[in-house]
C-alpha cells in the first residue's frame, strides 16, 4: 500500500521533471515557452512552479515510465496514463499541454494539470481522483505558501493556477487555489488550521462572483474571518496584473478588500434596477435583510447609515425594518 503510494509519487516527481526539461531545453517545448512568456510568466516562475510541457506524441510518458520499470497498470490507476479502448496498451493522458505539477503539503508531486496552448476544450485537464489526489482536500501552492500564511495569519484564495503564479510575482506569497472545484468544508478546515483570515480573490465575472457568494458561508462556518477583493468587471487577477501591473494589483485589489456584508450588498444590487422605484425599494428591503444578519449592533448601524444616506431614507425607518427582520428570524 505505502509502497504503491511512494512509487506513484516518484512517478509524478519524475514526470514533472521530464515535462519541465522538455519545456526548457528542447525545440519541442519552444512554442509552449513562448506562450508562457507572452502571458508574462518569467523563467523564475517557471522554475519555481516547475511548469513543463507535455509533447503531442501518444507515448512519450508511456515509454519514459516503462524504461524506469513503473508498471503501466499502476500508472493508469495513478492518472498518468490512459488504457486504450481495445485493451492493447496505454497512452499518455496529457498531450500538447503546458503542465503544472500539483503537490501535497510536503511538496511532493501527486497530480498534474495541463493547459491547452491557446483556445480549445477542455482548457485545463486535471489528473483524476487517485489514491494520492483528492480534489476536495488539495490546494494548489499550499506547500509553498504555508510559511507566509502562518506569518501573516491570512490566505489569499484564487480561482486559478495562473492567478496564484502571477500574484506570487506581485508579492502575494500566501496565495492558494482550488482545482476546478468549488471550495469544500475540508479545504476550509485545512485553511483554518493555518490562518485566521481568508481574502477571497475570485474572477470578476458572474461565475466568479457567484462562487464568492457560495464560498463565504463555508469559510465563516470554520470560524475564519472573510474579506473579498473586488476585481473590475470580467477581469481575473492574472489579467489585472498583465494589464495594469503588479503594483496596481496590490494597491487596488489586495489592499482594498471589502467586508462580507459589503460584498453581499454589492452582489444584491446587481439584481435590481435602481433607476426604477420598485427596484430601489426591493433592493433596500434585501439590503436591510442582509444587514439584519449581523450580530453587532454597531456594525448594523454602520451599514444602515450608509443605506440611509444612499437613498435618503431616515435611519429610524431602516432600523425599525431591521429590528423586525431580526425578530422574525430568531
Ligand atoms: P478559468 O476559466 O478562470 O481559467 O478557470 P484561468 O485560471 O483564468 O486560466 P487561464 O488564465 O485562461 O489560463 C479557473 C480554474 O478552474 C479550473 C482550473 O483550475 C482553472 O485555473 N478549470 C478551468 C479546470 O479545471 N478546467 C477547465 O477546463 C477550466
Ligand atoms: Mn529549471
Ligand atoms: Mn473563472
Ligand atoms: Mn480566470
Ligand atoms: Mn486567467
Amino acid at each position: 500500500q505505502s509502497g504503491e503510494r511512494d512509487k506513484l509519487i516518484e512517478a509524478h516527481e519524475l514526470t514533472s521533471k521530464l515535462y519541465h526539461y522538455l519545456l526548457m531545453n528542447t525545440s519541442h517545448g519552444q512554442p509552449a515557452l513562448e506562450y508562457l512568456r507572452s502571458r508574462g510568466v518569467s523563467d523564475k516562475q517557471i522554475d519555481q512552479f516547475m511548469i513543463g510541457y507535455a509533447p503531442p506524441e501518444w507515448d512519450t510518458l508511456v515509454r519514459f515510465l516503462d524504461k524506469r520499470e513503473f508498471k503501466a497498470e499502476a500508472m493508469e490507476k495513478g492518472g498518468l496514463l490512459i488504457a486504450k479502448q481495445d485493451g492493447s496498451g496505454y497512452i499518455d493522458r496529457f498531450r500538447d499541454r503546458i503542465m503544472f505539477p500539483i503537490r501535497n503539503s510536503e511538496g511532493k508531486a501527486i497530480a498534474l494539470a495541463g493547459r491547452i496552448l491557446g483556445e480549445g476544450q477542455p482548457k485545463y485537464l486535471n489528473s483524476p481522483e487517485t489514491m494520492l489526489f483528492n480534489k476536495s482536500r488539495s490546494l494548489y501552492n499550499f506547500h509553498q505558501s504555508r510559511a507566509a500564511m502562518r506569518k501573516t495569519r491570512r490566505a489569499v484564495l484564487f480561482e486559478g493556477y495562473m492567478d496564484v503564479i502571477k500574484a506570487w510575482t506581485a508579492g502575494v506569497t500566501n496565495g492558494i487555489a482550488t482545482m476546478g472545484t468549488s471550495l469544500t468544508e475540508n479545504h476550509a478546515m485545512i485553511l483554518q488550521r493555518n490562518v485566521d483570515e481568508v481574502l477571497i480573490c475570485y474572477d470578476g465575472d458572474s461565475a466568479g462572483q457567484a462562487a464568492v457568494f457560495k464560498t463565504i458561508p463555508l469559510l465563516e462556518k470554520s470560524g475564519l474571518r472573510v474579506l473579498v477583493a473586488m476585481l473590475p468587471k470580467g477581469m481575473d487577477p492574472d489579467e489585472f496584473i498583465e494589464r495594469k501591473g503588479a503594483e496596481a494589483f496590490i494597491r487596488e485589489t489586495i489592499e482594498r478588500p471589502v467586508s462580507v456584508t459589503k460584498f453581499k450588498l454589492i452582489y444584491a444590487k446587481k439584481n435590481h434596477i435602481l433607476l426604477e422605484e420598485e427596484g430601489q425599494k426591493n433592493y433596500m428591503l434585501e439590503a436591510v435583510a442582509i444587514i439584519a444578519e449581523l450580530d453587532s449592533s454597531t456594525e448594523r448601524e454602520f451599514y444602515l447609515k450608509e443605506l440611509s444616506r444612499e437613498f435618503d431614507i431616515s435611519l429610524e425607518s431602516l432600523k425599525q425594518d431591521c429590528f423586525h427582520h431580526r425578530q422574525q428570524h430568531q
